[in-house]
């Protein structure tokens, strides 16, 4: 039997569809225009691809973006202005700051900057914290943009998670620990394993979400994966092909694994295109809270 193929691409379509019909209607309403700035520090080639991505689909469904290109040089002082800047121009309702940034600035202390409302990363400390104490309403968090993505397609699929046992493979607090979060607090029974993990092919075997966020290609084999299992591969690993730009593959064996599993997401075309979908999502949200309308359902 071979898994039903869980399809990102075309889910990120339809969620951009609907932002951009939620987006007339504030502009419409309420006058407001949603407005993303993304600031890169650097030439960091893979950055630059996505910085493109970004402002091409946020203008895609009519929200303005602001695009702010800082050299390598860059210091801590002057990325911290440009954030403060950022932080209070009304016309800017989300800033993300674009990961990785060069060595002689602290990552933390930039993200931490960030008006947490305007965090549409969700890796602030106020909304990390807020995820992980289940924040409602003034107090709900901004969410990671990847792992919302995931539980976006999880719950498309599987609909109720409750009572289910997922296995979170990575600890990264871009994706493996609000991942872990997420999916705790739609009652699932959640383990987070990582590259220490004792016996990691087992630990996976007891999963009926399998999610892969490590960054090694193909790592998860297919008889760690227990059949029926819904998975879900996070990893974008460019490996060496004829081709001279190489070819994408996940953290997963998909073939191998799609023999055993009920549900798979591939790579490319699943969790990637919902990253930048989940991040204009966010910045609609951030938008509707600093303007004091109601966010639209999504
Ligand atoms: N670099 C790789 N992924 C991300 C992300 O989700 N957000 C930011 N800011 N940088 C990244």
């Amino acid at each position: 039997m071979s898994a039903t193929i869980i399809d990102g691409k075309a889910f990120a379509a339809g969620l951009r569809g609907k932002l951009a019909e939620a987006v007339g209607q504030l502009k419409a309403e309420h006058g407001l225009t949603p407005g993303l700035a993304v600031v890169l520090v650097g030439e960091n080639p893979a950055s630059q691809v996505y910085v493109r991505s970004k402002g091409k689909q946020t203008v895609e469904v009519g929200m303005n973006s602001f695009e702010h290109k800082m050299p390598m040089t860059t210091s801590q002082n002057e990325l911290l202005a440009k954030v403060d800047e950022l932080n209070h121009d009304p016309s800017v309702h989300g800033i993300l700051v674009q990961l990785p940034v060069p060595d002689q600035i602290d990552d933390h202390a930039i993200i931490n900057a960030i008006n947490p409302a305007k965090d549409v990363d969700g890796f602030h400390v106020i909304n990390a914290g807020r995820l992980m104490t289940g924040g409602k309403g003034d107090d709900a968090p901004m969410v990671p943009c990847t792992p919302l993505g995931c539980l976006m397609l999880l719950e498309d699929h599987l609909g109720n998670l409750s009572g289910l046992n997922a296995v979170v493979v990575g600890r990264s607090n871009i994706v493996g620990k609000p991942m872990g979060q997420l999916l705790l607090s739609r009652s699932c029974t959640v383990t987070t394993a990582h590259s220490r993990t004792k016996d990691l092919p087992e630990v996976c075997r007891g999963a009926d979400i399998l999610v892969a966020a490590v960054g090694r290609p193909e790592m998860i084999k297919g008889d760690w994966i227990k059949p029926g299992a819904t998975v879900i591969d996070v990893g974008i690993n460019r490996v060496e092909s004829e081709n001279a730009k190489g070819r994408l593959v996940g953290d997963v064996a998909t073939a191998e694994a799609m023999q055993v599993a009920g549900a798979i997401t591939p790579v490319p075309g699943g969790v990637g295109p919902m990253t930048i979908a989940c991040l204009l999502a966010n910045t609609v949200t951030a938008a509707c809270r600093q303007a004091g309308v109601e966010a639209p359902r999504l």
